[in-house]
Parts: structure tokens; sequence; C-alpha cells
């Protein structure tokens, strides 16, 4: 970081050694005006981010502070099936061409050249989104597209890479090699608008709407909660993060309309889903289907409905909001595995 400042300082200084020296041609200069408002006028192309204000700074060191700066997985990144998600280099080709044709020899964490295309137009229209169209989410069989405002840019990343074998409702049964079968860490995208959970038949209904109760409410899904104004540069805004390093919840991003509430658990809802998980976890260990190496399933040929409990199980685990990201698809999901798997014990 000190190095990139010091590179910048020097642009500066000789840029304003430019300036110095060509407004001596002209006299003495007078006192030094206020700071002219962003954007505008084309003569203050740089000043229009790198001014005197903390604004950018303020940004800047909280992403540092972020996972997507600090996480260190990047270096997935030089296979190239994991590059879309997993670096910067790999997102871009992606969304540009549709593949990541080679492993990225020296892989960048997402940063802000992924999300903004920084240093293009040298106007504050480059803090504009990289992508903000509609995102396609590739589990579902016709590539369906959703609108979930700003948080389009997140959903392109945080969604399920296609399970192989595929499954389907009261299908064939599927026979699994890799104890890996499930859904990739950060599903979160297909969470939000209800989908990729096994619809298990069961007592509790699944929504009859696309999406989670908040879709219709948010204009910028993911934006909405993990950017809202945090705690110094620990929580929301560019740390993207729910909760400081004290594990405080942001609670600035659910009181502007649940208001009052104190944590996360709202409805008792992360508690319910909570206490669902560990019970079906029981179930699908004493079914022999979870366990192998304590937390994957055991290779093996399943009906489709045990590998789908399975699924709705390992799905919301990784999820990781605890039924925040759509709570009544989750309880539905795996009330419903739980049924079918102590109906089936007895
Ligand atoms: C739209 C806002 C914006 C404008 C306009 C802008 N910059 Fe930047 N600049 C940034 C951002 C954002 C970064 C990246 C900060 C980081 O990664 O920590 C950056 C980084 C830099 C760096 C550090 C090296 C690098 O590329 O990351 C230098 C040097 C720099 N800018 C110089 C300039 C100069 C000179 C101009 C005018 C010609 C300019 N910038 C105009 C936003 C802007
Ligand atoms: C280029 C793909 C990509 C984009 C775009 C992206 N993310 Fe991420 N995100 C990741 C990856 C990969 C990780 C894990 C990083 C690591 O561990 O190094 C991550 C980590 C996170 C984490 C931290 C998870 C933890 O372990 O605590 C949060 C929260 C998050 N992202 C939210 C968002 C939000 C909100 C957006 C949209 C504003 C977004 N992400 C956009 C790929 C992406
Ligand atoms: C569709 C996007 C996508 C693809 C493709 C993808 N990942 Fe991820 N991966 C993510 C996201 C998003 C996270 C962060 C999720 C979270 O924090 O909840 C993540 C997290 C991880 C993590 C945990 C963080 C860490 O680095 O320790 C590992 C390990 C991982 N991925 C490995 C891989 C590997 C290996 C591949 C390729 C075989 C791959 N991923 C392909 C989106 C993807
Ligand atoms: C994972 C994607 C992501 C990364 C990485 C990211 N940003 Fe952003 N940024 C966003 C999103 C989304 C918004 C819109 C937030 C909102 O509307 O509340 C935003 C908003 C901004 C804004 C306000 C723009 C405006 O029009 O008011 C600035 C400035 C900014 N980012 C700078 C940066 C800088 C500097 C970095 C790197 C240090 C960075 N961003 C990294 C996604 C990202
Ligand atoms: C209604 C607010 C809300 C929306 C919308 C939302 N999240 Fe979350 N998210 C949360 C909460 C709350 C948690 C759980 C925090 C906890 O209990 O620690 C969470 C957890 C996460 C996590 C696990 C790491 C962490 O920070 O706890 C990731 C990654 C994540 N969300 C990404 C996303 C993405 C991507 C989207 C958009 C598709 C999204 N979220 C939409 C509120 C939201
Ligand atoms: C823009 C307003 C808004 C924001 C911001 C918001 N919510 Fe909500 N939330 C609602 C509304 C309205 C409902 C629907 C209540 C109903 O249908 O009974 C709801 C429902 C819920 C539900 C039940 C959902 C379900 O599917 O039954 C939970 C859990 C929840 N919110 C948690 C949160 C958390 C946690 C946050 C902050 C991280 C948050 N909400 C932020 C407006 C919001």
């Amino acid at each position: 970081m000190k190095r990139i400042f010091t590179g910048m300082l020097t642009i500066f200084a000789l840029v304003l050694g430019l300036q110095v020296v060509l407004t001596s041609c002209e006299g003495p200069e007078g006192p030094a005006g206020p700071q002219g408002p962003i954007g505008g006028d084309g003569s203050v192309v740089c000043g229009a981010c790198h001014n005197l204000s903390t604004d950018l700074l303020q940004k800047i060191t909280q992403y540092e502070y972020s996972i997507h700066a600090t996480g260190g997985t990047a270096i997935r990144s030089t296979t190239a099936s994991c590059a879309n998600c997993h670096s910067h280099e790999g997102f871009l080709e992606y969304m540009e061409t549709g593949t990541v044709a080679a492993g990225i020899p020296v892989p960048l964490q997402p940063n802000c050249r992924t999300c903004h295309p920084i240093h293009e137009t040298y106007t504050v229209a480059d803090y504009a989104l990289t992508y903000a169209d509609p995102f396609v989410l590739n589990i579902t069989e016709e590539k369906a597209s959703f609108d979930i405002g700003k948080g389009n840019l997140c959903a392109n990343c945080h969604q399920p890479r296609v399970l192989d074998p595929k499954i389907s409702v009261g299908g064939p049964d599927l026979t699994i090699t890799s104890y890996r079968w499930g859904y990739h860490h950060g599903p979160q995208a297909a969470l939000y608008v209800g989908e990729g959970g096994y619809r298990i038949p069961g007592s509790m209904p699944y929504p009859a709407t696309t999406g989670s109760k908040h879709m219709a409410l948010l204009d910028n899904g993911c934006v909405d909660c993990h950017m809202a104004p945090g705690y110094a540069t620990q929580s929301g805004g560019h740390t993207w993060n729910m909760r400081n390093a004290s594990g405080a919840a942001n609670m600035a991003a659910c009181t502007e309309c649940h208001s009052g509430a104190t944590s996360f658990d709202i409805l008792g809802g992360q508690t319910e889903v909570e206490h669902l998980l560990d019970s079906l976890k029981t179930l699908l260990t004493d079914a022999g289907i979870y366990g192998y190496q304590s937390a994957y399933i055991y290779p093996g040929t399943y009906t489709a409905d045990e590998a789908g409990c399975y699924l709705n199980f390992q799905y919301l685990e990784e999820d990781r909001s605890l039924g925040v990201h759509n709570l009544t698809y989750a309880k539905a999901l795996l009330t419903n595995s739980i049924e079918f798997l102590a109906k089936k014990k007895k």
C-alpha cells in the first residue's frame, strides 16, 4: 500500500509541479481558492477523486479490512474453472466472454477495478458499476436472469456452481462419486431469489412468489444490507461485513424497517433455522448420508429425495445467514426434509 501511495504522490507532485511551472510565467499567484465540487470541470480531472477529502481513503480503508481484500482466495484462480469468481482478472474475462480460457498466473483478489471501471474516463463516471445488468442464475435449467439492482454485481459470483450429477424432484437415483457433491460456498443469491433448493414435498408449502420477502422491498438486494452505513471501518460500506470485529451486529441495515430490532434474529428466524439445521444434520448422520470426513456426503447411490435432503442441508449451511436471505423458503426446505427423513427412520 505504502508503495502505491508513494507512486501516487509522485504523480501528484509532478502534476502540481507542472502547474507551478506553467503558472509562474504569469506572475505571482493569488491565494488558493476553496476545493471545487466533485466532477464537472475537466481541469480537475484527478482531483475529482484524489482530492483532500477523506472519502476515497475511507473506502480504501474499509476495503482493505474486508474479506474481499484479505481472504487470500484469489490463489484458487490459477485453475481456470475457479477464476471467474475468485479473481479480478477471471471475473472481467468471464463477464466479457462467458468463459475463462486459462488459469490466471498472478490472480488478484476482487478489488476497486473489479466493481468500478477505475481510470477509464478519469471522471466520477468511473465510480459506476462494471456490471449492473440482471444476473444469470446458472443452476436454473433455462439460465434465468433476476434483477436485484446493484446487488446484481454481487450475485454474479455469490451463486452456486452447477451440480454434477444434477438432481430433479422425484427424478432418477443419483450415483455420487465425489464427496464434494453439493453447492459450492457462496450460494446466497440463489437463496435470495428462491431457487436451488430441492423442493421435497411436505407439510410446509413453498412460497408461491419468486424470491424472498425482501426481494420485493429492497431496491439493491445485497448492497442494501451489506453496504449500509456501519461501524467505523469494520462493518457496512466497503467492508461488506454484517458484524464488526467484536461480533456486534450492524443493525443500521435493518432498523430502517424493523424499528427497535436489536439483533438479526428478527421473528426468531435465525434461532429457528439453526435448530432446523441441527435436527436435519442429526437425521442425515443417522441415515449414513452425512459425515464423510465429518463434513461431507458419503459417496454412493441415493434416491433423489435422499440426495435432495442432503442438498438442502448443505445449501443452507453454506449460505451462512441462518435464514435471513430468505426465511420462508429456508424453513420450508428444512422442515420438509426433516419430515421425510424422520418418517423413513420409523
Ligand atoms: C473516478 C475517480 C478517480 C479519478 C478521476 C482518478 N483516480 Fe486515480 N485512483 C482512483 C482509485 C479508486 C484508485 C485505486 C485506489 C486503490 O486501489 O487503493 C486510484 C489509484 C491511483 C494511483 C495509484 C496507482 C494505481 O493505479 O492504483 C495513482 C498514481 C492515481 N490513481 C493517479 C491518478 C491521476 C494522475 C489521475 C488524473 C489523471 C487520477 N488518478 C484520476 C480513482 C480515481
Ligand atoms: C468477483 C466475484 C465477487 C463479487 C463481484 C463479489 N464477491 Fe463477495 N466474495 C467473493 C469471494 C471469492 C469471497 C471469498 C473471498 C476470500 O475468502 O478471499 C467473497 C467474500 C464475501 C464476503 C465475506 C464472507 C465471509 O467469509 O465473511 C461477503 C460478506 C461478500 N463477499 C459480499 C459481497 C457483496 C455484498 C458483493 C456485491 C457488492 C460481493 N460480495 C461481490 C467473490 C465476489
Ligand atoms: C460461481 C462462482 C464461484 C466459482 C466458479 C467458484 N467459487 Fe469458490 N467461492 C465463491 C464465493 C462467492 C465464495 C465465498 C463464499 C462465502 O464467503 O460465503 C467462495 C469460497 C470458496 C472457498 C472458501 C474460501 C477460501 O478460499 O478458503 C474455497 C476453498 C473455494 N471457494 C474454492 C473454489 C474452487 C477450488 C473452485 C474451482 C474448482 C471455486 N471455488 C469456484 C464462488 C465461486
Ligand atoms: C465487490 C464490489 C466492489 C468493490 C471491490 C469496490 N466497490 Fe465501490 N461500490 C460498490 C457498490 C455496489 C457501490 C454502490 C453502493 C451503494 O449504492 O450504496 C459502490 C460505491 C462506491 C463509491 C460511491 C459512488 C457514488 O456514486 O457515490 C465509491 C467512491 C467507491 N465505491 C469507491 C471504491 C473504491 C475506491 C474501491 C476500492 C478500494 C471500491 N469502491 C471497491 C462495489 C464495490
Ligand atoms: C435483508 C438483508 C440482507 C440481504 C438483502 C442480503 N444479506 Fe447477506 N447477510 C445478511 C445477514 C443478517 C447475514 C448473517 C449475519 C450473521 O448473523 O452473522 C448475512 C450473511 C451473508 C454472508 C455470510 C458472511 C457474513 O457476512 O455473515 C454472505 C457471504 C452474504 N450474506 C452475502 C450476501 C449476498 C451476495 C447477497 C445478495 C444476493 C446478500 N447477502 C443479501 C443480510 C442480508
Ligand atoms: C426496506 C425495509 C427492510 C429492511 C431494510 C429489512 N427488512 Fe426484513 N422485512 C421487511 C418486511 C416489510 C418484511 C415482511 C414482513 C411480513 O411479511 O410479515 C420483512 C421480513 C423479514 C423476515 C421474515 C422473512 C420471511 O421470509 O418470512 C426476516 C427474518 C427479516 N425481515 C430480517 C431482516 C434483517 C435481519 C434485516 C437487516 C439485516 C432486515 N430484515 C432488513 C422489511 C425490511
